[in-house]
């Protein structure tokens, strides 16, 4: 998690440096990492950087509930959406950008999932609405990486993903 949040410039590689400061949101896009993603960022930034806040996505209640009550517990800021991207039927790229102002995604799915029309959909759509997408293991080959951790096998994407291939960067 903190290799990803420092992938996606979340925390500073170098402490002198200062990460973005505009206000942070971040979504895990398939269960409730998303609460150790916003630990990381909102330990090691600064006092005077607004806190981070994130939102969790699964089609798993369970899980969400799960998370939600962890969230509390833990004094973290997080929303929880019960929802299937594969259907998307109430337009989870609007819902996430429009109302919770997300920035910053984070995805750990299959390639079968990442290969389905619905998520390519999602996640061009993401990288066009400005979003910073950091992808665990599997890798979207649809969308041209613009960073990776070859260690941690992280790879982000953004706007300038859409319409390239990894073969442009690998
Ligand atoms: C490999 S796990 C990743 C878990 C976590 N994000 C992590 O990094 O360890 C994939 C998660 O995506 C969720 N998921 C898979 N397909 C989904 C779908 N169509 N809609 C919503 N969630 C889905 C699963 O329930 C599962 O929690």
């Amino acid at each position: 998690m903190r290799a990803a949040a420092t992938l996606m410039r979340l925390i500073p590689e170098v402490t002198s440096i200062k990460p973005d400061t505009k206000p942070v949101v971040v979504c895990d896009l398939g269960s409730g990492d998303v609460i150790g993603l916003l630990s990381h960022i909102n330990k090691l930034n600064s006092s005077d950087i607004v806190a981070a806040n994130g939102v969790g996505v699964d089609y798993d209640a369970a899980l969400i509930d799960d998370a939600g009550l962890k969230s509390k517990l833990e004094g973290v800021d997080a929303k929880w959406l019960v929802y299937d991207f594969n259907a998307d039927e109430n337009d989870i790229v609007t819902q996430l950008v429009t109302n919770h102002l997300v920035t910053h995604v984070f995805i750990y799915l299959t390639p079968k999932q990442l290969a389905l029309p619905t998520v390519r959909k999602i996640l061009t759509r993401f990288c066009g609405s400005k979003m910073v997408v950091c992808c665990y293991k599997y890798f979207p080959l649809y969308l041209k990486p613009v960073r990776r951790d070859l260690v941690m096998d992280l790879v982000v994407f953004d706007e300038t993903s859409q319409g390239g291939k990894r073969e442009d960067f690998f």
